[in-house]
């Protein structure tokens, strides 16, 4: 028998000193099992929000920026204007015409250029040395016509339009906007 408490058994949990409308509660130790669930549950809450909150946001957001740049890039290429220089100024900034472009040139211009744009048989095409002229629209004609008595070959009627737009688009990527 516990003196402080006398109307506790031994053996018996304690019982609060507490009494409402006549009845008394144990004192009793949260169980173990309910416990870790309350902790466990309380773990899972934070990571469940950082994973559907937190770090799928982010991804939605850059899945977004592709997608409106795949809306753009479709908007210029089907609009009926010719490249002008701001057009293409514009696709240079765009991956979907630059990723394009880098394939094309990598397969079909590297082997001159080299791959890193540094020239080789051909000029540079990175720094601020122009023979043809720095215009997008003078690039364009220089990768559609050719040099052909300097050994430039003429890509338009090899690519297309198309192919040329997205390489010059490329080469236009390696350098400022104005
Ligand atoms: C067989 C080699 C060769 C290949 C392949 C080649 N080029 Fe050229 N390119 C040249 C040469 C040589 C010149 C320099 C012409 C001159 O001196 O007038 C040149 C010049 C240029 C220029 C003008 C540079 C300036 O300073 O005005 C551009 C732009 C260009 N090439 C882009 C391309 C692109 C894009 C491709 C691929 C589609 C390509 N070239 C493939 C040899 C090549």
């Amino acid at each position: 028998m516990n003196p402080n408490k006398p109307d506790q058994k031994p053996g018996e949990d304690p019982i609060r000193a507490h009494v409402f409308d006549g009845i008394a509660e144990y004192d009793r130790r949260l169980p173990n099992w309910w416990l870790i669930t309350l902790y466990a549950s309380i773990v899972f809450a934070i990571i469940y929000w950082m994973a559907t909150q937190h770090f799928a946001r982010a991804n939605d957001e850059t899945r977004l920026a592709a997608e409106m740049q795949r809306i753009e890039a479709e908007k210029i290429a089907s609009s009926a204007t010719a490249l002008d220089d701001a057009t293409l100024w514009k696709m240079s900034r765009n991956p979907v015409f630059v990723e394009a472009g880098a394939a094309t040139f990598q397969s079909t211009c590297a082997s001159c250029h080299n791959a890193a744009l540094t020239g080789g048989i051909g000029p540079n095409l990175v720094d601020d040395v122009w023979i043809h002229g720095s215009n997008p629209a003078d690039i364009l004609k220089t990768v559609n016509e050719g040099v052909l008595a300097k050994g430039m070959p003429a890509w338009g009627p090899v690519l297309g339009g198309k192919k040329v737009s997205e390489v010059a688009a490329f080469i236009l990527s390696k350098h400022a906007a104005p």
